[in-house]
């Protein structure tokens, strides 16, 4: 059954974004968030895009998953253009969004419920997925009784359940403390290296990014461009030990000068000089409610 789930190696998951603009229209003015992007995922690769907040990463992700239309630009997955949401694009977002009165098991279900899948094959694939997830345990639980990493490995099983042909997930682990988050992208290479389906993530930790793709692209502040594109040569399977060698921190430098000068436009007139040395001033032995 487990073979069932696996999406076919090779050929399907090509997604393709090209000269693609978004534009929100709000009652003050019209905001342009992504401007002029092209990306493209190949079949059975992992890319993340990083960028600084605001800068258009979750519309981007948005338009490929459907829920979104362009202003301008075309999004297709396979060659097909993308017109609204669809089971062959799985979706993860950073809050979870699992049903609380199902158990984990009938979360995953549900969308093979949906497809009308009968229910011994649905319980045998969602089995299968939480096996892989080291979720088995856990599969009678309601939500309420998970922890935030078990709640989010839950939502990543769900997407997967109904053999999407990409998996796009939007800062999944971002409201995770920084230990879970670790395991967390240990399992979540480990699954993808066992399903090598399309992965589009999106995420501001650079580490994260670096640990898990194939490719990163990096964003400008809004509106948001692409302003680099940078291969990770290091071999699969990822360990946590190789975020100490010297390849990974060489890449985590170059995308840390890359990120810091788009965040510090981002911010803009917030920072200056002063706000970002604020660490060193010296207070001559006064404590600082003294100073202020
Ligand atoms: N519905 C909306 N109406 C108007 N403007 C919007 C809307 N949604 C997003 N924006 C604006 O578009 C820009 C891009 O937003 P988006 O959420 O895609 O950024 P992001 O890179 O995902 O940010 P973050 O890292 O904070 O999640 C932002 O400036 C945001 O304020
Ligand atoms: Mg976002």
């Amino acid at each position: 059954m487990s073979e069932q789930l696996v999406p076919p190696a090779g050929g399907k998951g090509r997604i393709e974004v090209a000269d693609f603009s978004l534009s929100y229209d709000t009652v003050e003015a019209s905001v342009e968030a992504v401007m002029d992007v092209s990306i493209n995922v190949n079949p059975g690769e992992f890319v993340s895009i990083i960028g600084p907040s605001g800068c258009g990463k979750s519309t981007l992700l948005n338009a490929v998953a459907g829920f979104l239309k362009p202003t301008s630009g075309r999004v297709t997955v396979d060659g097909e253009a993308v017109e609204g949401p669809n089971a062959d694009r799985g979706m993860v977002f950073q809050q979870y969004s699992l049903f609380p009165w199902k158990t984990v098991r009938e979360n995953v279900e549900f969308g093979l419920k949906m497809k009308g899948i009968d229910r011994h094959k649905r319980e045998s694939a969602a089995r299968t997925l939480l096996g892989l997830a080291g979720l088995l345990g856990f599969e009678n639980h309601y939500p309420e009784r998970l922890s935030g990493g078990m709640k989010q490995r839950v939502g990543i099983v769900r997407a997967l359940a109904t053999g999407p042909k990409v998996l796009l997930l939007d800062e999944p682990f971002g409201a995770l403390d920084a230990q879970t988050r670790v395991i967390m992208q240990q399992i979540l290479t480990n699954m993808w290296q066992r399903l090598r389906i399309s992965v589009l993530f999106v995420t501001h930790d650079i580490d994260e990014a670096i640990f898990l793709s194939d490719r990163v692209y990096c964003m400008t502040a809004r509106p948001g461009t692409i302003k680099a594109e940078i291969a990770i040569p290091l071999e699969r399977p990822r360990q946590p030990s190789m975020m100490m060698s010297s390849e990974f921190l060489a890449l985590r430098r170059g995308l840390m000068s890359l990120i810091r000068e788009e965040s510090l436009k981002a911010i803009g007139g917030e920072v200056n000089d002063i706000a970002l040395q604020g660490l060193s001033v010296d207070l001559h032995g006064h404590s600082l409610a003294e100073v202020i």
